[in-house]
């Protein structure tokens, strides 16, 4: 793919049990992601989907394999590199939001544009909070917003820094159906008018089926592929 954003090839990834079992979690050939193109990333609970966020981002360095984000090979770069590098072309909406508890809604957003190359723009940071209908809540700390506020207020982050990727993980798990659409089309018509490519991990079908690409990790993580084999643990073929 010539204009990827992102690309893995061959990664894998393992954890070590505190019994020092070596549990394989990812084992990719190849995802890639176009420039501006919008991906819906559906896979049961444990099948790797904030794993794989993470890896794509250089939080988490695979144990082999390749992870080149908007021509950046994440893995070669000593850490301050990676985390400039990630400042300024990766927006990430976390499961758990991340915010900062000493900052207000709106010095959260302008906070997310402080660590990257833009300069902090407080009209930006506001209109994208008011896009998720916060405009009444931009000096609440953290501790004074309800859950689904804190989630609307770190995808207006993740979007902050003008990124060329948002990689978000659950972005309305905890947004109320009233709000839920405000949060995908806030992150879908930001994206769009600004060519950013867009991961989202979802278990709301409602939420996938607005994408056009939809793909199932399991499509593609041939850990997966291993345990589904029949007779496998997986499948408890003798249990
Ligand atoms: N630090 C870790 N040490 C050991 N195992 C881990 C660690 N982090 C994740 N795992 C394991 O890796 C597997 C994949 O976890 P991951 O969080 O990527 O799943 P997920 O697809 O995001 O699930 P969910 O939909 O519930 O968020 C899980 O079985 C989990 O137990
Ligand atoms: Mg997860």
């Amino acid at each position: 793919m010539a204009d990827a954003v992102i690309q893995l090839e061959r990664v894998q990834k393992a954890f070590r049990t505190p019994a020092g079992e070596i549990v394989p979690i990812l084992d990719v050939d190849r995802f890639e992601v176009a420039a501006g193109e919008q991906v819906a990333l559906e896979g049961h609970s444990g099948s790797g989907k904030t794993t794989l966020l993470n890896v794509i981002a250089g939080i988490m360095r695979p144990d082999a394999g390749s992870v080149v984000l908007d021509g950046v090979d994440l893995a070669r770069l000593p850490e301050a590199a990676r985390d400039r590098v990630r400042a300024d072309r990766l927006g990430l909406v976390f499961q758990q939001f991340n915010l900062l508890p000493g900052f207000t809604a709106i010095e959260n957003v302008l906070v997310a544009m402080a660590f990257s190359s833009v300069r902090p723009d407080r009209s930006r940071a506001e209109a994208l909070l008011a896009s998720v209908g916060l405009a009444h809540r931009l000096s609440h700390k953290p501790a004074a917003l309800s859950v689904g506020e804190q989630q609307r207020v770190a995808v207006a982050r993740a979007l902050a820094n003008r990124p060329r990727v948002i990689l978000a993980d659950e972005p309305t798990a905890s947004v109320d159906p009233g709000h839920q659409q405000q949060v995908v089309d806030l992150l879908k018509q930001t994206c769009e008018q600004e060519n950013v490519a867009l991961v989202v991990v979802t278990h709301t079908p409602e939420v996938a089926e607005q994408f056009s690409r939809r793909v199932r990790i399991e499509s593609f993580n041939r850990v997966l592929q291993q345990l589904a084999k029949p007779g496998s643990v997986a499948e408890g073929g003798d249990a």
